[in-house]
């Protein structure tokens, strides 16, 4: 599509049009994003603030005579940064850790007690997970902010002797030689789900609730969609290529308006390895980066499944999206290969107008690939038989980013390239759209996508619809383009798009950088691009943005899981943080910090938005943290439940 024809495909409204700048406007806006104010294009890319939507504010339908001063979107005082074993939150809030790593479901038989890490396979699997990521609040009663389902992911577990300080057995660095040991591992993966409520004001775990629900490394899951029962996913276990055991790696999440839980397989990879003592991998393997050898985790000496040579398809069952009904225990959840194999961080959805479902997801590996599946079928409230497999029928696409008009300004339009054997011939070497499914980094290679800086978490705004994804860092960067501009790029950026015509289902967008993080204690050269773009300053300075998620209010939250030495290049940057921003004026205020050597990860809100749920993921990696029982306790990732002190909607 030529740029004219792509121009004449965008919104008419005058808003709309308004990020389409002159050629002049945009010559300016490489000096306004590194040096003056929070830089132009904020203005005109986003077509307004809905901190500005309360300025009539009575019961009556007439304008108020006086019109109020907007509120600020942000009410609260950004913090200092820290390097304290400790978790610190704004002035006026409360922070809270919830439910760390052990934490029994049940009030009696196995792991019914936390016994310091010492338990076997049979007690971790009625205990929550370890390494909390992606989380989700699940109202039990639409509306209701007192009782719930809290989903989260456990992304992996540190148990070999070669890796730093894990702490899965409760003593450091032991080194899986037992079946029960590799189970145990197997069981603190995957998913929990947590029945909880308020009880005078305090959250608390309603044990033996009959939402309650371990799913792990072992559960029986379904290959569903367009890839199930393909030649590459059939197993000596499953000839029919259609069921697997278990999830693995589950790094973001995301949600859908029918009330399921999406858990995101991300870097499966690392437990497929082989004891046969040689490198016997295809290409495909090799692009997604399965171990030559043995393992770190080790599971492939105990469960032939893991052993590419013995069973070369398994790692093909995994790297998926899983959707899971978090209300019934019962149900089987769902591997859903329309939305493509890669190393998933997250999912964000968007509805159409006319119902289309539109789900944006990130490759996290140094120049991999932002993508975006499309629904064939329509979402229609309430009606859960027509929404139940939504997810297994559409289309898949991948970016590319151009640099637009003018080269240099951060801007630029892009496209959604389909990844459809029938129609692209980019893609005849591929045996049929199942395997296109499956190999799809194979595939996005194939159709020139762009190479991006790693990225990490979706969100869509609730208001505009603009995508926003963290690009987390890529140091090994050589070659740059506008939307990843830095070479060795330690710091990462935030880079956000507006849909053709807002449509969901457009195959093109404009888009723009959001925030380049960058360190301006270090760099004072404001013009240089490691001093990061005009709205990060000495007092927000951070790196590696990671998590990333929107309120219903439009406030953006970013969480970062990044370098935390606080010296060199990230020298003032201190533990990893959570920020927020406002979209329309680019300001950025620290929220929170975290513990020693954790990752801050995984945003959810209770409806009425007045608590917030974090995670915080293996603090003491590198063994110098006690957090959050403190003493000479072992570390334990946990969840963080915040609230504002004076009951109100955090962030305000
Ligand atoms: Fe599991 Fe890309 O973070
Ligand atoms: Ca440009
Ligand atoms: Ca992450």
């Amino acid at each position: 599509m030529s740029k004219s024809e792509m121009l004449d495909d965008l919104p008419t409204n005058t808003s709309a049009n308004e990020h389409f700048q002159s050629v002049v406007e945009r010559a300016v806006n490489r000096r306004g994003f590194l040096k003056t104010g929070l830089g132009l294009s904020a203005a005109v890319f986003l077509s307004g603030s809905l901190s500005a939507c309360n300025s009539d504010n009575d019961d009556d339908d007439a304008p108020d005579s006086e019109t109020p001063e907007p509120r600020p979107l942000i009410g609260f005082t950004g913090i200092p940064t820290s390097t304290a074993d400790d978790i610190v939150v704004a002035a006026g809030y409360t922070a809270t850790a919830f439910a760390p790593w052990g934490t029994p479901l049940f009030s009696s038989g196995p792991g019914s007690t936390w016994a310091g890490g010492s338990e076997g396979a049979a007690e971790q699997m009625r205990q929550v997970g370890d390494n909390h990521d992606g989380i989700h609040f699940f109202p039990l009663v639409e509306g209701n902010s007192e009782e719930g389902l809290l989903v989260m992911n456990h992304e992996y577990t540190t148990t070999s002797g070669t890796a730093t300080y894990a702490w899965l057995f409760g003593t450091p660095n032991t080194t899986i030689t037992t079946a029960d040991q590799a189970n145990k591992a197997i069981a603190a993966h995957g998913v929990s789900v947590i029945h909880i409520r308020k009880n005078a004001g305090k959250w608390e775990i309603v044990l033996d609730s009959q939402y309650n629900r371990r799913i792990t490394a072992a559960t029986p899951m379904l290959l569903t969609g367009p890839a199930a029962g393909d030649d590459l996913l059939k197993t000596t276990v499953d000839p029919t290529g259609t069921s697997v055991f278990g999830t693995i790696n589950n790094c973001g999440n995301g949600f859908t308006p029918w009330g399921t839980y999406l858990t995101c397989e991300e870097n499966f990879n690392n437990y497929f390895g082989t004891t046969a003592g040689s490198d016997s991998r295809n290409a495909a393997q090799k692009r997604y980066g399965l171990s030559a050898g043995a393992t770190s985790y080790g599971w492939e000496l105990f469960h032939d499944r893991f052993d590419y040579v013995k069973e070369p398809n398994e790692s093909n069952r995994f790297g998926w999206i899983v959707e899971i009904d978090p209300f019934d225990r019962n149900s089987t959840p769902k591997k859903r290969t329309a939305l493509g194999r890669f190393k998933h961080e997250n999912a964000a959805y968007r509805i159409g107008a006319d119902g289309t479902v539109a789900v944006y997801m990130g490759d996290d590996q140094a120049n991999d690939y932002v993508y975006k599946f499309v629904s064939n079928g329509k979402y229609k409230a309430g009606d859960h038989r027509n929404n139940a497999n939504l997810l297994d029928s559409g289309k898949l696409y991948v970016a590319k980013f151009n640099a637009g008009a003018v080269a240099g300004d951060f801007m630029g339009d892009g496209e959604w390239i389909l990844l459809d054997k029938a129609s692209n011939a980019a893609l005849a070497g591929f045996a049929n759209q199942a395997e296109v499914l499956i190999n799809a980094r194979l595939a996005a290679d194939a159709v020139g996508a762009t190479k991006m800086d790693r990225p990490e978490w979706v969100a869509v705004h609730p208001a505009t619809g603009e995508v926003y994804v963290t690009m987390t860092n890529n140091s090994g960067r050589t070659t740059t383009d506008e939307a990843n501009p830095r070479a060795q790029n330690r710091y990462g950026q935030i880079v956000r798009w507006r849909e053709a015509g807002d449509d969901v289902a457009a195959t093109t967008f404009a888009w723009d950088i959001f925030v380049l993080a960058g360190n301006p204690i270090k760099y004072t050269d404001r013009s240089e691009l490691k001093s990061g773009s005009a709205n990060v300053t000495a007092e927000n300075t951070f790196n590696s943005p990671d998590g990333l998620g929107f309120d219903k209010d439009g406030r953006l939250w970013i969480q970062t899981d990044g370098n935390y030495s606080n010296t060199g290049e990230y020298e003032g940057q201190g533990n990893n943080q959570m920020l927020c921003a406002d979209p329309a004026t680019k300001e950025i205020r620290r929220f929170f910090v975290g513990p020693k050597e954790c990752e801050v990860t995984g945003i959810a809100f209770t409806p009425d938005s007045k608590t917030l749920f974090i995670n915080i993921q293996h603090p003491g990696e590198d063994g110098n943290s006690h957090w959050p029982d403190g003493g000479s306790a072992i570390p334990r990732s946990a969840t963080i439940i915040i609230t504002k002190d004076d009951g109100g909607v955090i962030g305000s």
